[in-house]
């Protein structure tokens, strides 16, 4: 996607082939910097502390976090090392696992001299592949906007969305936000609810600045306000994103999302959660073992934004001694939710509609 009308992606290849470059996303959405990682501890560090986050981009992330690892020592211990120090990084997004597994798949078994190379080309393809599957997420979700927008014709379509799964979640396009750029893009009239995401504001501070920058009509709302809303039927429907789908057609995304379905349920508005396979969890049979993150404290007691000054600032919002709690994701049950629009078209969320999509994957470890 384009800022200040030069594309960008999250994560490209630095000068001189043996480091990354990202966009640091703790800095948006009042400045936009980039950050060059160069090592493996670098790379941990930027998804650990959400230089980088939302499921697909850790992975693509931590894909390069091995290639970069494997540059300086192509051994079969530092392919091992890369492998458990970036998996431990952030618990909840699967695809974090997904790109690591495919990574130490495709290296193991190449000679030494040959790993560096082969894995820098695995994370390219990881991160293409990426590109891809969101632009056919956007394209089937886009069928069913048209859906809801042939009900009511001249009338705006009003999509709710709860934290950031657009392209900076990806590596590009997104993946709820993906079918929201194309409609915008091919002229339908759209405007989206962004839900603000505390504590950490992915909303008000991610989702906002895409929207904004792709000049798609939108609104941030406080977390609360969706029930409202839905209520007073001023939402067609929900998309959001996931970090991890259990083959029963559970859903872990990021923490205030069960809420939104529930509203959604009790309104009638359909609740769709768009996801790349990679972020179905075959090995889990249902969401209760879906690890959540417990983040710091200070997330829900502090806040930061910009100053009337123009500074930036970190204030505290609580009483000093009030202790805070901090899960990172909740799980949705499947019954909740609408439908599941993937790189492969819309299923039922449940095993059935996976497996009508994706036969044959999802075969049991050895
Ligand atoms: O904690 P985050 O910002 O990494 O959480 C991100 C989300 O919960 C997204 O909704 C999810 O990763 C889907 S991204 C396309």
């Amino acid at each position: 996607m384009k800022i200040n009308g030069k594309p960008y992606r999250t994560i490209w290849p630095g000068a001189g082939g043996d480091a990354i470059e990202v966009i640091d996303q703790t800095k948006l959405p009042h400045r936009f910097e980039t950050l060059r990682l160069s090592t493996l501890e670098q790379t941990a560090h930027a998804i650990r502390s959400m230089i980088v986050r939302g499921a697909p981009l850790i992975g693509a992330t931590a894909a390069y976090g091995m290639a970069i690892a494997l540059r300086e020592n192509p051994s079969d211990e530092a392919l091992d090392r890369a492998y458990d120090v970036l998996l431990r990084t952030r618990p909840t997004a699967v695809n974090l696992r997904w790109a690591l597994d495919r990574m130490r798949d495709t290296v193991r078994n190449r000679p030494r001299d040959a790993r560096a190379e082969t894995s820098w080309r695995e994370a390219a393809a990881i991160c293409d592949e990426d590109v891809e599957t969101c632009r056919r997420i956007g394209e089937f979700g886009l069928d069913l906007l048209r859906k809801v927008a042939a009900t009511r014709p001249g009338e705006t379509v009003n999509v709710l969305t709860h934290c950031n799964a657009g392209w900076l979640a990806c590596v590009d396009w997104g993946t709820a936000l993906a079918p929201v750029y194309m409609a915008h893009d091919t002229g339908l009239p759209l405007h989206v609810w962004v839900d603000e995401t505390r504590p950490r504001n992915q909303g008000a501070s991610l989702t906002a600045f895409e929207l904004n920058s792709h000049g798609v009509p939108h609104t941030v709302i406080a977390d609360n306000a969706g029930g409202y809303l839905m209520r007073s039927r001023k939402v067609d429907l929900v998309i959001v994103g996931t970090d991890r789908v259990a083959r029963n057609g559970d859903v872990a995304n990021k923490i205030g999302t069960y809420l939104k379905a529930l509203a959604a349920r009790d309104n009638d508005v359909p609740f769709y959660v768009a996801l790349p396979s990679s972020t179905i969890d075959w090995l889990l049979e249902s969401g209760d073992r879906i690890p959540i993150e417990e983040r710091a404290g200070d997330e829900v007691t502090h806040i930061s934004g910009r100053t009337r000054d123009g500074s930036i600032a970190e204030v505290e919002i609580t009483p000093a001694g009030s202790p805070a709690a901090n899960p990172g994701f909740d799980v949705t049950p499947s019954r909740l939710v609408t439908g599941f629009i993937t790189e492969r078209g819309i299923c039922s969320a449940d095993e059935a509609g996976l497996r009508s999509l994706f036969p044959g994957t999802g075969a049991r470890r050895p």
